[in-house]
């Protein structure tokens, strides 16, 4: 761990604890944090500079309704293990661990060696697989049967523009616009529903030349008592990715964000963007070093508990003029970078977090 010195025998074990899933903390006998590896970074989202040499508690408040039992196990040299623990900061949902407590002597010092197994991620990547799956099978259907509609649109439309020809006087005209229109906006639902018709076009970008692009382009929209915040962190690389799809992805989550927070008037709208580099993450089953993560929060009402479940499914929408595809063509794009896009959402505050991975060349 960090505080020890770096020798090279050292230097490989510190690259070992940071590969595992499993958090690790290591305390001295004040409690005091003489190190972490890289899971228990993110787990509890402290960075390591700041929590070595910090009070456990302090650096990790998730610890402190436990901290009797911890002291315990310190003073009577005896570890303990818990399964499906609940672990929470006020403010933050909590998070479940199976954990346990090794005492440690190491020549006169004491101290305790924390591990702890995250079992909400383990929950989320086989219900990810498994709803990937699902995805991609009512995408296949939805696909076959936007090709079936779009074939005779053409024909319906050739056909009520000739019928305007022969017959060009205005009673008629007033049916056969019906009949263009409808076929129009069937036509657009059709191209959305079968998706980008190009292969993606993948350069090296800057993440936030997106996100920024997609501010603009909402703001020029005019958003009226909706202010849109940026908390960006600069030191995120750049990434291989086709541009178009990731404005587009952002766009749509963005939109949403808006529309939902417009059905709200008389509450002052917030947006924020956010964008953060996360280490050591696992999407669909593989481990990724780095990340690109980009958070949009809006304070609105929350997505309704009944479509919840649903939303990334394709024409499933809450809203009187939704089509329900802007979600699953976000997924969509996202997936196509090896991404994933996850939702967590109550009353007054919904994260949509899309996470894109820096080596393309390890996604699945
Ligand atoms: N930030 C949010 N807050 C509240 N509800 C949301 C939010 N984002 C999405 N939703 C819910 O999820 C539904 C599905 O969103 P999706 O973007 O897929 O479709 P849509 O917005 O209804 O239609 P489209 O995007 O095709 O115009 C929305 O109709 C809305 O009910
Ligand atoms: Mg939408």
């Amino acid at each position: 761990m960090a505080l020890l010195p770096r020798t090279a025998a050292r230097v490989r074990a510190d690259s070992l604890l940071d590969g595992l899933t499993t958090a690790v903390i290591c305390v001295d006998q004040n409690l005091r944090i003489a190190g972490l590896n890289s899971a228990a970074e993110n787990l509890f989202g402290v960075g390591r500079k700041h929590a070595v040499n910090e009070l456990l508690v302090q650096a990790i408040p998730h610890f402190a309704p436990q901290l009797p039992r911890i002291t315990q196990a310190l003073s009577d040299f005896a570890g303990f293990i818990e399964r499906e623990s609940r672990l929470s900061r006020h403010g933050e949902p909590p998070i479940t661990v199976d954990w346990r407590v090794t005492p440690f002597m190491d020549g006169k010092l004491r101290g305790l060696l924390l591990e702890l197994l995250p079992l909400d991620r383990h929950l989320r990547i086989t219900r990810d697989e498994w709803l990937a799956a699902q995805h991609q099978a009512s995408r296949e259907l939805i696909r076959g049967l936007a090709h079936e509609i779009k074939n005779p649109l053409g024909g319906i439309r050739g056909a009520a523009q000739l019928l305007e020809r022969e017959f060009p006087d205005s009673q008629h005209r007033e049916y056969t616009q019906v009949i263009i229109k409808e076929a129009d906006r069937l036509q657009n639902l059709v191209n959305r529903l079968l998706g980008p018709n190009r292969l993606p076009k993948k350069t090296s970008l800057n993440i936030h030349e997106v996100v920024e692009h997609v501010r603009q382009l909402v703001q020029a929209e005019g958003v009226e008592n909706i202010t849109l915040l940026r908390d960006y962190d600069p030191s995120i690389p750049d990434l291989v990715a086709d541009r178009e799809q990731l404005i587009q992805a952002v766009l749509n989550v963005v939109r949403n964000a808006m529309q939902a927070l417009a059905a709200r008037p008389g509450t002052r709208g917030i947006i924020q963007l956010r964008t953060r580099a996360k280490r050591q993450f696992t999407i669909a089953g593989v481990r990724h070093r780095l990340v690109a993560q980009i958070d949009v929060e809006d304070n609105g009402p929350g997505i309704p508990a009944e479509l919840f479940e649903k939303i990334f499914y394709p024409m499933v929408t809450g809203r009187p003029d939704g089509t329900g595809l802007g979600l699953p063509i976000a997924q969509y794009m996202v997936h196509s970078h090896g991404g994933l896009i996850e939702c967590a959402s109550r009353p007054g505050q919904t994260i949509f977090s899309i996470y894109l991975p820096f080596e393309p060349g390890s996604t699945p």
